[in-house]
């Protein structure tokens, strides 16, 4: 009802309560209400006496209504779990694909309490200024190509984030996003699978939007940034989405179409890290190398400071500088 009630306010031009009501089967009172309440949710609608109800601008929500108001995906986000807040979305999006929700499936949320980063690590998640989205996946592919998934969504990140805002964002392997070097944007793939078989994928995206630095806590504030604080204005979240939807469908379809290999040049005109010097740690330690490439299965190739040659499936990458050899 109250995504009828938003699609005739929508329209640009008034429409009475009386229309509103008749057309829906409700009372003036009830559509009354729904009016009141969305004007508590930041909905701005005038009322004229005489013409009735317009609405004259819809707040920065991700609910469904808005996300899909305009929405060109046809799998992605077709079908959405809206939260206000949530623990996660990697929570809830389990929780659903668990009970076989379809492909596309789309759990967001305005603020997360316990938002998660790669390697359990903690994801600054306030109200209303970031993008917490986690996406259901469920490709035909070998466990083993899985790990490509999240290089290749990088891409669709950094896509919408330049259509949308104009700045000009870089992948630093496997996939965070950077703007000016600092942190805007995270990729966080958790998947069930059989060795032969995937179930599902669970495709959470994090990504700072408005949120002031001041939000982010000590230890994160000379590595995290937002896209207002470099665009120096407040970028719309509604939009970013709508545009991130489709672009990281396609992106989705090419890649289990035409395979990783052919995605690598449009990764690569995103990439940071190859040709730079780079610190790699993991759980077993750290070394310090120059990236070289990465290869057809998305590891990265570093030569170390003893002219190694090494495969780098995973770890954190820190872009460093020569000077530290
Ligand atoms: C990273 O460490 O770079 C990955 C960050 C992923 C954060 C997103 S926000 C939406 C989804 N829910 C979570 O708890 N984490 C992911």
């Amino acid at each position: 009802m109250r995504r009828e009630i938003l699609k005739r306010l929508r329209k640009g031009i008034y429409t009475s309560g009386e229309n509103i009501a008749k057309d829906l089967g409700i009372t003036r009172t009830a559509v009354w209400k729904y009016i009141r309440n969305l004007r508590k949710e930041g909905y701005q609608i005038s009322s004229s006496p005489r013409l009735g109800y317009r609405l004259e601008q819809a707040p920065d929500l991700l609910n469904p209504e808005e996300i899909q108001t305009g929405l060109t995906t046809h799998v992605f986000g077709r079908s959405i779990q809206y939260h206000a807040e949530v623990a996660s979305t990697q929570y809830e999006a389990k929780r659903l694909a668990e009970s076989n929700a379809e492909e596309g499936t789309l759990v967001v949320a305005e603020a997360q309490s316990e938002g998660r980063g790669r390697r359990d690590r903690y994801w600054v998640s306030p109200p209303r200024m970031g993008i917490y989205l986690s996406l259901i996946l469920r490709p035909d592919l070998e466990p083993l190509n899985i790990a490509q998934i999240p290089i290749v969504m990088g891409i669709g990140i950094c896509e919408s984030i330049s259509q949308v805002t104009g700045l000009q964002p870089r992948i630093k392997w496997p996939n965070d996003v950077l703007l000016e070097g600092k942190k805007v944007a995270g990729i966080l793939v958790e998947m069930s699978a059989e060795p032969e078989r995937v179930h599902y994928i669970i495709l959470g995206i994090g990504i700072n939007v408005n949120t002031p630095v001041s939000m982010f806590p000590d230890n994160l504030r000379s590595t995290a940034t937002s896209l207002a604080e470099v665009a120096g204005h407040p970028v719309c979240r509604r939009t970013l989405v709508q545009r991130l939807l489709p672009n990281q469908e396609s992106i989705y379809n090419e890649f289990k179409r035409v395979g990783f290999e052919d995605l690598m040049e449009r990764w690569r005109l995103w990439d940071q890290t190859i040709h730079s010097w780079v610190e790699i740690s993991d759980a077993s330690g750290s070394f310090v190398g120059y990236a070289l490439d990465i290869d057809k299965d998305g590891a990265l190739i570093v030569k170390d400071q003893k002219d190694k040659i090494r495969r780098v499936l995973s770890g954190d990458v820190t872009l460093t500088s020569e000077l530290t050899r």
